[in-house]
């Protein structure tokens, strides 16, 4: 059965990759890509998603959405990702344009019309935290909600206590969590490590001389720099690891368990921290599926697949 995927996305470089995931994988079928500042300011990661649907050869409709935060002040990731978010290659500006519709009216309007729909969130939860305030029936028309976000009792990267995607709107994953929304959570944890690709597997997608195969590593370039300034080795791609638990959950998810996740918005020093009751110490019903850990081959078979020729 084809999986109906609405995807939230603040496209930079791990984003495009893991859009290029969704929108190749034969499984699934993207019917719509919201986009919202995080990683660039909107016009960027709305040009970036076009772009990347363009490469797919996919006419999926992009709604923008949240040029700021909530109430935080935009502090963008270009340091990480480079200016444009893909890397600063140069690449040419989409052929088409985004829709005149905004992204809350979409995911409204999208997830009404397809109750079951799975939402992927790869970016800040401000487009979606809008929605579900808008109209807040849609949190049990959602079938799930993979969110690309948190650090579940573990380092964050953009402060010691957040990911990035958390840390940039707080007060939108603070409502978003307590929405009801049906959340399964991979951290950024999950994302790093062993789950980074070596400098060999980057190679084998050059190797295999595609567009995608190709671009998937570029785009990455000046993140897997930044990357190696915060001490890693790997090019780790936290969003498509997300994608991977969306698209093939069974598969992918080895370890997994159900607790109460509250994100802090209000601290200087813990803005943006997902605390997870993994010990049930607050006696408050779960409301997060949080992921432990997943098969780390099969997640980056998955990237590899969707850089293959068709
Ligand atoms: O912390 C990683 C997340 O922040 C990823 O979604 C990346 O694209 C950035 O948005
Ligand atoms: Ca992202």
């Amino acid at each position: 059965m084809t999986m109906r995927m609405v995807i939230d996305t603040d496209t930079a470089s791990d984003d495009a990759v893991a859009l290029a995931m969704a929108l190749r994988h034969p499984g699934a079928e993207v019917t719509a890509v919201t986009t919202v500042a995080g990683n660039c300011p909107l016009p960027q990661t709305t040009s970036n998603a076009l772009y990347t649907a363009e490469l797919c050869g996919s006419e999926v409709p992009v709604y923008p959405g949240a040029a700021a935060p909530l109430q935080a002040t935009a502090d963008y990731a270009t340091w990480f990702h480079g200016m444009d978010g893909l890397g600063d290659r140069g690449y040419p500006p989409p052929s088409r344009a985004a829709e005149d519709t905004d992204a809350v009216t979409a995911l409204i309007e999208h997830i009404r019309a397809d109750p079951g729909v799975t939402l992927v969130t790869l970016g800040p939860l401000t487009n979606v935290a809008e929605a579900v305030r808008r109209a807040p029936d849609i949190a049990g028309k959602v079938g799930r909600c993979v969110v690309m976000g948190g650090t579940a009792h573990t380092v964050g990267n953009v402060t010691p206590a957040a990911e990035f995607n958390l840390w940039f709107d707080p007060h939108a994953a603070r409502i978003v969590f307590a929405s009801g929304l049906p959340i399964e959570m991979v951290g950024w944890e999950i994302c790093r490590g062993e789950a980074g690709f070596t400098e060999d597997e980057q190679q084998q997608f050059k190797a295999l001389d595609t567009e995608l195969g190709h671009f998937f590593i570029d785009c990455n370039a000046t993140a897997l720099e930044s990357m190696r300034e915060q001490g890693a080795d790997r090019m780790e791609l936290a969003d498509p690891t997300a994608m991977a638990v969306a698209l093939d959950k069974k598969g992918v998810v080895t370890g997994a368990g159900r607790h109460y996740v509250e994100i802090e918005a209000e601290s200087p020093l813990t803005r943006g921290m997902s605390v997870v009751d993994s010990l049930d110490v607050t006696g408050r019903p779960p409301n997060t599926e949080v992921v432990w850990s997943i098969d780390i081959p099969r997640f980056k078979q998955m990237v590899y697949d969707a850089a293959r020729p068709r």
